[in-house]
C-alpha cells in the first residue's frame, strides 16, 4: 500500500486515484499521525501531498520528520517536497516568480522515478515558495526555466521531491514518473482488485458482526445496493434491508428493485409501502425545503418502526463512500466519517443505538461499480444515475398530487427510455423531468389545450458540485418533446433546461 499524508492539497484525491488505477491500494491520512501507526501500516512507500500553505507560516502543517529515517521511499510533492527537504536541513524561499501553469521540465537524470520519461516534458506548476538550498545528500534531477529545483532526490536513502503536481493531466508523463515510483522504487505489487477487496470485506463483515444482525437502509441507488449485496454475501440472511416505498419513486420503481436484489440475489428486504403516510403529510405543501424536512422526517418514522421490528440488530450499514471520508479529513480536523445526509438516516444510528459499518468507506464510485458487477449486480443498477431521497417530490414543482405524480413518472419514463435507446445514459451525470407549476395554452386538432408543461433536465459533471447542460443533440429534444407531448396526457409543452450549476442547481427545488 501506498500512504498519502494529506497536506490540504485540492489535488488529494486525484493522487489517490492514480495510485488505486494501477492496482495498488492507498490510504490519506493527516500529519498528525504518529510514526508508530505508519510502521504498523507497513506501506510501500508514503506520498506527502502538495498543500496551500507556506512551510514558515506559524501553523502550517508538519508530518514528524522520523519519518525519513523508516527506509521507507518518500516522495514529496510541490509542499511536499519543500517540507521534507527543509525538514532534513535545506532552505526555501519566497520564489521571484510564482509560478503557476505549464512549464518546461528539462531532466538531469533519468534514473528512477524519471526512467522512460523524454528529456524534455511538460508539466504543471502552481508553487509560490522554491527550494534555495538543498540538504547533504540530495541533487537535482530536473529544473525548469524559472526554478532550478523543479525535482530532486537522495537516491541512497530513496527520498524524491517534485516541485510539480505529476498527478495532474497537465503533466503528461506525470504517470510514467508515479508509475516508477510504486514500480521500481516502491516495489509494490499489483494486487488491488475488487476480487480481492471483496474476499477480504466478507472475512473483516463476518468478523464484526459474529453472530448479531445488520439494518441496512436500501434506496435503490448503486452505494446502497452494493453494499447490501456485498454485506448479504458475508453474513446471508442476518442482513435485513428496508425497502420505504415513499410514494415518490419512477415509474416500476420498487417493483424492478424486487426482481434485481431480491429474487435474483435472494437478498432479505422488506418492502414498506408508505406512499399514503408521505402523500398525506405533503398535502398542500409547496415549499421545497418543507418538502425535504416532512419527507426526511416521515422516512425515520417509517424505517424506525420497521428496524425496532429486527430483534437482535445491532449493526446499522451505509454505503459511505471515499470521497466523503477525504472531505472531511481534508479539513484537519471535524469527524473522520461523515454520514451523508441526503441518506435520510443520519440521526438513526445515535437515536437507535446502532453501531455503524460502512465496508465502502475507502472505495471511489467507479471503484464501487466495479465491485458490483463482480458481485453480479446487473449493468442496469450499476450504472444507475442519482436519484435524490425526495425522489419525484423535488421534481413536482408546487403541490404533490397523485395525478401530478402519475403525470410526471409517465414523461420520465419516455424520456429515460428514449435517452437509453440513444445511448446517452451513462455519459449523463443525470437526466430527469421536471413538471412546473404552471399552465399554458396550446392547440390539438383543431382544440384549444390548457395543460402542463415539463421540463427536460440532462446534466454532465463529475461529483454533482458543478455541472453542465448536456449539448443533446435538437433532431433528439424535437423527438422527444412530440412523443411526450403526442403519446401522453396532460402535457403540451416541453422545455429543455440549458442552465449550468452554478449558479443554478442540478434539481429544481
Ligand atoms: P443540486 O440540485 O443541489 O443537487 O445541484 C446535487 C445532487 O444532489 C442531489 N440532491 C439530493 N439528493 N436528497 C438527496 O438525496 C436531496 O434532498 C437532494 N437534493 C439534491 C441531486 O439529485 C444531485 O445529484
Amino acid at each position: 500500500m501506498i500512504l498519502i499524508i494529506d497536506f490540504g492539497s485540492q489535488y488529494n484525491q486525484l493522487i489517490a486515484r492514480r495510485v488505486r488505477e494501477k492496482h495498488v491500494y492507498c490510504q490519506i491520512e493527516r500529519p498528525t499521525i504518529m510514526v508508530e501507526s505508519i510502521k504498523a501500516m507497513k506501506p510501500e512507500g508514503i506520498i506527502l501531498s502538495g498543500g496551500p500553505s507556506s512551510i514558515y507560516e506559524k501553523n502550517s502543517p508538519k508530518i514528524d520528520p522520523a519519518i525519513f529515517d523508516l527506509g521507507i521511499p518518500v516522495l514529496g510533492i510541490c509542499y511536499g517536497m519543500q517540507y521534507m527537504l527543509a525538514a532534513l536541513g535545506g532552505t526555501v524561499e519566497r520564489a521571484k516568480k510564482r509560478e503557476y501553469g505549464f512549464a518546461q521540465l528539462n531532466i538531469r537524470s533519468h534514473k528512477a522515478l524519471f526512467e522512460g520519461v523524454d528529456r524534455t516534458t511538460r508539466c504543471w506548476m502552481s508553487h509560490g515558495d522554491s527550494i534555495n538550498q538543498l540538504p547533504k545528500g540530495f541533487r537535482i534531477t530536473a529544473s525548469t526555466e524559472n526554478t532550478k529545483v523543479a525535482a530532486a532526490d537522495h537516491w541512497k536513502k530513496k527520498l524524491y521531491g517534485f516541485q510539480f503536481h505529476p498527478e495532474v493531466v497537465h503533466t503528461p508523463m506525470g504517470k510514467i514518473m508515479l508509475r516508477n515510483f510504486f514500480f521500481k522504487v516502491c516495489g509494490c505489487k499489483r494486487s488491488w482488485t475488487m476480487k480481492s477487496f471483496a474476499k477480504e470485506a466478507t472475512i473483516n463483515i463476518r468478523e464484526i458482526v459474529g453472530d448479531k444482525k445488520v439494518i441496512l437502509g436500501l434506496s435503490g441507488g448503486v452505494d446502497s445496493s452494493v453494499t447490501a449485496t456485498l454485506i448479504h454475501s458475508s453474513i446471508g440472511r442476518k442482513l435485513t434491508c428496508i425497502f420505504v416505498d415513499n410514494g415518490l419513486l419512477r415509474k416500476n420503481e420498487a417493483a424492478k428493485l424486487k426482481i434485481t436484489l431480491k429474487q435474483h440475489l435472494n437478498i432479505n428486504i422488506r418492502f414498506i409501502d408508505a406512499a399514503n403516510k408521505f402523500l398525506k403529510a405533503l398535502v398542500k405543501v409547496t415549499d421545497p425545503e418543507r418538502k425535504r424536512k416532512i419527507i426526511g422526517r416521515v422516512f425515520m418514522q417509517v424505517f424506525e418502526a420497521e428496524a425496532k421490528k429486527i430483534k437482535g440488530a445491532e449493526f446499522l450499514a451505509q454505503g459511505t463512500l471515499y470521497p466523503d471520508v477525504i472531505e472531511s479529513v481534508s479539513a484537519f480536523g471535524g469527524p473522520t466519517s461523515v454520514i451523508k445526509s441526503h441518506h435520510n438516516v443520519g440521526g438513526l444510528p445515535n437515536k437507535m443505538q446502532l453501531k455503524l459499518i460502512e465496508p465502502l468507506k475507502y472505495l471511489f464510485k467507479d471503484e464501487v461499480r466495479q465491485l458490483g458487477k463482480e458481485l453480479g449486480l446487473p449493468e442496469e443498477l450499476i450504472w444507475r444515475q442519482p436519484f435524490p431521497g425526495p425522489g419525484l417530490g423535488i421534481r413536482i414543482l408546487g403541490e404533490i398530487t397523485r395525478q401530478r405524480l402519475s403525470i410526471l413518472r409517465n414523461v420520465d419514463e419516455l424520456l429515460l427510455d428514449e435517452i437509453k435507446k440513444a445511448g446517452y445514459y451513462k455519459n449523463l451525470w443525470q437526466s430527469f423531468a421536471v413538471l412546473l407549476p404552471i399552465k399554458s395554452v396550446g392547440v390539438m386538432g383543431d382544440k384549444r389545450t390548457y395543460e402542463n408543461i415539463v421540463a427536460i433536465r440532462a446534466v454532465t459533471s463529475k461529483d454533482a458540485m458543478t455541472a453542465d447542460w448536456a449539448k443533446l443533440p435538437h433532431k433528439f429534444l424535437g423527438n422527444v418533446s412530440n412523443r411526450i407531448i403526442n403519446e401522453l396526457d396532460g402535457v403540451n409543452r416541453v422545455l429543455y433546461d440549458i442552465s449550468s450549476k452554478p449558479p443554478s442547481t442540478i434539481e429544481w427545488e
